[in-house]
């Protein structure tokens, strides 16, 4: 036996292991989602989702503390608002639950970094992304709303936005619409390549946004098509995205690593609710070990092509890598 070839010796030790990694999860790479309603005193804990909390804007900025001493530079942010109605208008109210949440964090962190999701599913009585007729979801009259809360979140001193809404146009529309505003440095994160997905389900009971008739397929892609999520990257990179977000991400390798090679762009990959659940619900059960397979997830998503990644499991990793 003569093996000139042994990729063994580059295992055998944790020394030797360290020094050829090629890809490795930093505290840098990590953006924590929270979710924001009224009232206070209020830190509830969504069910599907163990250790992720709907919090009331006092509870928040108690936690943000924590998020800011781990070294996370950035959160994202959802709302529960008040109340809905067919225009979502809680979505770009001056006084709307983000904006007061954004205003919130930055007085309080001003060098955390605040992003925002954009987005009217949250806001609306029928819990679509865009305004509805007839049953149908309309896509122009729906832009200029998108466009107003984007307005809005800026206004409010978000550094970055991040519209999820997959209606056709919106980034071109939300980057006018900023410019117009005097926002011309607020960078615009799109939700390029994002899927119709199954992963969702417990985002929604989290942000009260489950669709009241029908699914979101006629706007969100259809999970078989690959080229597809290219065109739609491609669109919104012309339209003047900064960043792109591949979502979810664990079943969505392929279209992190086909963007990255293609557009070369910073990529976020969103380790979305249903991926966080199945880890946390195994871990529970002590089926899996949670520290291993999450940093196992999370490093497959930056060997795929991803820069950023969107996680629950956040403030976890943070500890982790402590
Ligand atoms: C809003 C939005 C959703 C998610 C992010 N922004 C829900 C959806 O599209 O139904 C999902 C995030 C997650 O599952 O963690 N449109």
């Amino acid at each position: 036996m003569n093996l000139t070839r042994r990729p063994r010796r580059l295992r055998a030790s944790e020394a030797i292991r360290r020094m050829v990694r090629e890809n490795r999860i930093q505290v840098d790479d990590l953006i924590y989602p929270m979710f924001v309603m009224p009232g206070k005193n209020q830190k509830v804990e969504v069910p599907s989702m163990p250790g992720v909390f709907q919090y009331s804007l006092d509870e928040f900025v108690a936690d943000l503390k924590e998020v800011v001493a781990l070294g996370i530079p950035a959160i994202l942010l959802f709302g529960l608002p008040e109340s809905k109605d067919s225009q979502g208008s809680g979505a770009y109210h001056e006084h709307g639950i983000i904006q007061e949440a954004v205003r919130l964090a930055k007085k309080s962190y001003p060098d955390l970094y605040v992003i925002t999701d954009v987005c009217l599913c949250e806001y609306t009585d029928h819990g679509h992304c865009g305004i509805v007729q007839d049953g149908l979801i309309l896509n122009d009259p729906t832009l200029d709303l998108l466009s107003r809360t984007a307005v809005s979140h800026a206004l409010a001193g978000a550094d970055m936005v991040a519209p999820s809404d997959m209606m056709d146009g919106r980034v071109a529309a939300i980057r006018a619409a900023l410019d117009q505003a005097g926002f011309e440095h607020i960078p615009i994160m799109a939700y390029s390549a994002k899927f119709a997905s199954g992963f969702y389900g417990p985002f929604r009971d989290a942000a009260g946004s489950t669709p009241q008739f029908g699914d979101r397929r006629t706007y969100q892609m259809d999970p078989p098509n690959g080229n597809e999520a290219m065109l739609e990257t491609a669109l919104d990179m012309e339209e003047g995205a900064d960043l792109v977000i591949v979502k979810p991400a664990l079943s969505y390798g392929d279209i992190i690593y086909r963007t990255k090679e293609r557009f070369g762009v910073p990529v976020a990959a969103y380790n979305v609710s249903g991926e966080y659940a199945m880890v946390k619900a195994a871990a529970l059960q002590g089926w899996i070990d949670e520290q291993r397979v999450v940093m196992e997830a999370l490093v497959g998503m930056k060997r795929a092509g991803a820069d950023l990644i969107i996680t629950y499991h956040a403030l976890d990793v943070a500890r982790w890598l402590k």
